[in-house]
């Protein structure tokens, strides 16, 4: 698809791949579905409402911080460089930098096609200018069949703090992926939420509309569609809790009775209490995230913080850090 300055490529994976990464996790004794299945069209709405509740900080913080620094990002970014945005959702936070960095491309990728397509071409109409290039992939596992895309310095945007979603260990693994993809004259922007008191984090990830817990199951409505399943939403609760210790939100669903739910021909039996373990969510201190970096062989060459230590957003580059004073 093509429609004046937007490109469209669909890296969509397959069905069967889906499937199978969905049924081992539910299969385990500790039953999991990947974060990224929340983002289905009704899930990446559901988020984008969760990033106006007054509960959830991390989003207008981030936004705030970004739009603050845009031109020091900027500079860091230097001119004519490739933008890539993994996870790219609504494409709403790049809109902060976008007339300031002044890409020669810029490159959203998500999971959720119909999503992505209907923010590229939004973007590319409010920014005329503005060659996008939106990519349908999963960027866990694309980063080495990307699109052709033009030379340049290139420059990860990863805002939202989704690298949160990943433990620690792949934390790095995606943090060295990103280094590699980038090169050496490239940087990476990266949104981190902060550690801090977890009345705070609490609040942030139970709101009192119900949103995220409406967030939270509809992941088994994608599920069913993607499975052939039959989960029903209503016999599932949110929960969610600040770990303090783990430095970690997690997110379950709980099974309200015992059931026995169809799916993929065979049955999934849940006793009351049983939980679905559906999303980490990992805070950082700056020094924790430093340190993290450096395992990856990156380094923060710049942090920006808002006034009440809620949220940070880091330029890094490969290498270790120079020394004070060079
Ligand atoms: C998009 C992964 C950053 O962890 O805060 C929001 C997702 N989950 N509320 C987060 C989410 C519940 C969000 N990330």
């Amino acid at each position: 698809m093509h429609s004046g300055n937007v490109i469209f490529t669909d890296l969509h994976p397959k069905t069967s791949d889906t499937r199978q990464e969905i049924l081992a996790g539910l299969a385990q004794q500790e039953r999991y579905i990947n974060p990224k299945y929340f983002y289905d069209e009704q899930g990446s709405r559901l988020f984008e409402a969760i990033t106006e509740l007054d509960e959830y900080y991390p989003s207008r913080t981030e936004i705030g911080i970004l739009s603050q620094n845009a031109a020091a990002i900027a500079a860091a970014c230097g001119v004519n460089c490739v933008l890539v945005e993994p996870g790219s959702g609504n494409c709403e936070k790049v809109r902060s930098l976008l007339d300031a960095i002044a890409p020669k491309v810029f490159v959203p990728m998500d999971i959720s096609s119909s999503f992505l397509r209907e923010a590229a071409e939004k973007l590319g109409s409010d920014f005329p200018w503005l060659q996008v290039h939106a990519v349908c992939a999963d960027f866990n596992t694309h980063w080495h069949d990307m699109p052709e895309l033009p030379a340049g310095r290139r420059i990860i945007f990863y805002p939202g703090s989704t690298i949160g979603n990943l433990e620690p260990d792949a934390a790095c693994a995606f943090l060295a992926h990103m280094g590699e993809w980038m090169g050496a004259d490239g940087g990476a922007i990266i949104g981190v939420d902060l550690h801090k008191a977890s009345d705070r984090l609490d609040a942030a990830y139970n709101d009192e509309q119900g949103i995220t817990a409406a967030f939270n199951r509809n992941i088994l409505s994608h599920v069913n569609r993607l499975l052939d399943a039959e989960f029903d939403m209503e016999l599932f609760a949110h929960r969610a809790f600040y770990d303090s210790d783990k430095r970690r939100i997690e997110m379950h669903l709980v099974s309200e009775q015992d059931q026995a739910v169809r799916c993929n021909g065979s049955v999934l039996k849940f006793h009351e209490g049983e939980t679905i373990h559906t999303e980490y969510s990992y805070k950082y201190s700056v020094d924790d995230f430093a340190s993290l970096a450096q395992r990856a062989g990156l380094h923060l060459s710049q942090s920006w913080v808002d006034e009440d230590k809620l949220f940070s957003v880091h330029y890094l580059q490969k290498g270790p850090a120079s020394p004070q004073g060079l």
